[in-house]
């Protein structure tokens, strides 16, 4: 029990070099993203929407409903469908946060074939800032400056990540 704790202890301190998180930073991530997996589809219809609202023209990238209106967008199946690809693929990511060469490779995989589509690194740019104002509301109370922290660290390095593939 007592060595159980000792080593949970340590392993929040431990900073991983590769990642640049400590373990709590991890922890906290992997815990708050949990509340996040209990609705994927309204979080991911939230976030996108937001990302629509604040960039109209991305909208313009996704054959399949650019020309639904924005209001009519939350029931449209094939917009729920890519809100929970791009939120069950970032859970993904974190998920795999214990092996970062494992959770590169997997931003590398989906970043490569928006970057053969001609998605651009402002689009997930802003696709970052729209994730990051909607954490507050997001999370609530779980939302501590622990947690923020340990987020902002986080998305600059999934998205520093994503970036990279362009120049690549
Ligand atoms: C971290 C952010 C994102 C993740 C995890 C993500 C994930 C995905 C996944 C898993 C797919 C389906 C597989 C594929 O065809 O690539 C997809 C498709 C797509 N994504 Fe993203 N995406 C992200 C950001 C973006 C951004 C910023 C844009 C720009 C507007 C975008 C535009 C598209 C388009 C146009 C498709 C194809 C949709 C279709 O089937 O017609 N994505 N995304």
């Amino acid at each position: 029990m007592f060595q159980t704790l000792l080593d949970a202890l340590l392993n929040d301190n431990k900073l991983d070099e590769k990642l640049g998180l400590t373990g709590k930073q991890k922890r906290l991530v992997q815990n708050t993203w949990a509340i996040v997996r209990k609705d994927e589809v309204s979080v991911g219809v939230a976030l996108v929407l937001a990302f629509f609202k604040q960039y109209p023209e991305s909208k313009k990238e996704f054959k399949s409903f650019k020309d639904v209106p924005l209001d009519e967008l939350p029931k449209n199946k094939r917009f729920q469908a890519h809100c929970i690809n791009i939120v069950a693929t970032l859970g993904k990511v974190i998920e795999q946060m214990h092996d970062p060469e494992l959770m590169e490779a997997t931003l590398i995989n989906f970043t490569e074939k928006h970057k053969a589509r001609g998605q651009t690194p402002e689009q997930f740019e802003n696709l970052k800032q729209v994730i990051l104002e909607a954490f507050p509301s997001l999370f609530g109370k779980h939302y501590t400056s622990d947690v923020q922290e340990a987020w902002k660290k986080t998305l600059d390095l999934i998205f520093s990540r994503i970036c990279q593939v362009y120049t690549d």
